[in-house]
């Protein structure tokens, strides 16, 4: 940025860096290692016997063997919103299913009354609340859906209120446009996608709030041939596209996202092989929500080995949400996917780096390595495998965001 201080070179030592570089395999772990930031990018990194000659004299801190790894990444959140649904957990609770609390007009259409009736000042001091709970936990950027206007007034409400985010913490936010999010009370989902939904895109589009477009496609939500038209819509304004697929069913969105190279399908427990299989050859990440796993009770889980079995990228997210995942803690998602999908914490790890980049389609963070952006999480752990097994246990050391700590 022209007329900016940038960050004086700084050097990390000894410590163990986890770089998650994909062809380093599992963690990619060097330990007894410097890490050397300058102008808010990673400069170098290796093991300190081979520090450049340049740096031995520059400001430095001696990390007594902390691990760092990329700063986290929450690339699913719900975080703007109104109100909370404390009310319908007591209803699951007594026996009431998350789709027929929906079908009867509660679930997101409850959320939407909330949102419609919040100022955009009192949308922003709560999503700042649920930033600060990620930011203390050492992620450095967070994916922010709309869909709980569903209306054009107040779907912008959300983006704005998402790019207003980044203005007051030291954070990076994309925003999702999901207006095909859920079918408005009384209203005719057909009509709504094309009289509301799209136009809303549009004007959400024309005024730069939008950098990826989302949709639920599933019984309760909307079908394949209603997404496809806001697909297309997207694809006209050159917008990449992520799906919330196969979560309670499988109707055929994640072929739908394949076909469209999708950054990510999300949820996707219901995914057969053939739907990882296309995955794969589109190079689409599987994100994995075991928060909303967890919150309904499911007990269909994401077919992990067949994800593996083809090469399909996991990321790992919070989702959250007031209704299905109202789960403040991306670590914990870590402990979650280890125990409720059986991912290796090294997947799990990935999952909340470089995999959560990909799926938003970031190729400047994730991993570490010379040239990314220098957003760090500096951990009081050991061994990476910590930050999966510890479970309500925050082991941030420092969290360092663009080459400075924050
Ligand atoms: O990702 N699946 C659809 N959307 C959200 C749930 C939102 C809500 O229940 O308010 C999800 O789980
Ligand atoms: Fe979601």
């Amino acid at each position: 940025m022209q007329g900016a201080i940038m960050p004086a070179p700084h050097v990390y030592k000894e410590a163990t860096l986890a770089t998650m570089q994909p062809e380093a395999g599992d963690y990619g772990l060097i330990p007894n290692a410097a890490l050397v930031t300058a102008g808010g990018k990673i400069a170098w990194l290796g093991p300190i016997a081979d520090l450049p000659k340049p740096y031995a004299s520059v400001s430095s801190t001696n990390l007594a063997g902390r691990l760092i790894t990329p700063a986290l990444i929450d690339c699913h959140t719900h975080i703007v919103h109104g109100g909370n649904r404390a009310l319908e957990f007591e209803m699951r609770l007594q026996g009431a299913r998350y789709e027929d609390i929906a079908r009867a007009g509660g679930g997101i259409v409850s959320t939407v009354t909330a949102t419609r009736d919040a100022s955009e000042a009192d949308l922003l001091k709560a999503a700042l609340i649920r930033v600060d709970a990620l930011i203390a936990e050492g992620v450095s950027t967070i994916e922010v859906k709309s869909g709980y206007g569903l209306d054009i007034d107040t779907e912008l409400k959300m983006l704005r209120t998402a790019r207003q985010i980044a203005m007051h913490r030291p954070v990076r936010v994309l925003t999702s446009f999901l207006g095909a999010h859920a079918v408005p009370k009384g209203a005719n989902a057909d009509t709504y996608i094309d009289d509301a939904c799209i136009p809303a895109l549009k004007a959400a589009h024309a005024e730069g709030l939008v950098d990826m477009v989302d949709g639920f496609c599933e019984g309760i939500a909307f079908d394949v041939a209603q997404m496809t038209r806001v697909f297309d819509a997207a694809k006209a304004l050159g917008l990449p596209i992520k799906l919330h697929a196969e979560q309670l069913s499988n109707i055929g969105g994640t072929q739908l996202a394949a076909k469209y190279n999708a950054l990510s399908a999300d949820h996707v427990e219901y995914a057969s092989e053939a739907d990882a299989a296309a995955l794969a050859k589109s190079n689409t990440v599987a994100v994995l929500l075991p928060g909303a796993f967890y919150t309904l009770h499911e007990t269909q889980k994401p077919p992990v080995a067949a994800f593996r079995a083809h090469g399909v990228p996991m990321a790992l997210a919070t989702d959250w949400n007031p209704g299905s995942s109202p789960l403040g803690s991306l670590l914990l998602s870590m402990n979650m996917g280890c125990t409720l999908f059986g991912l290796t914490p090294a997947e799990a790890l990935a999952g909340t780096t470089r995999n959560a980049a990909q799926a938003l389609g970031l190729a400047d963070s994730g991993t570490l390595a010379a040239g990314k952006r220098a957003d760090l999480a500096i951990w009081n752990v050991a061994t990476p495998a910590e930050l999966s097994y510890g479970i309500g246990i925050n082991p941030l050391h420092a969290r360092i965001f663009a080459g400075q700590a924050t």
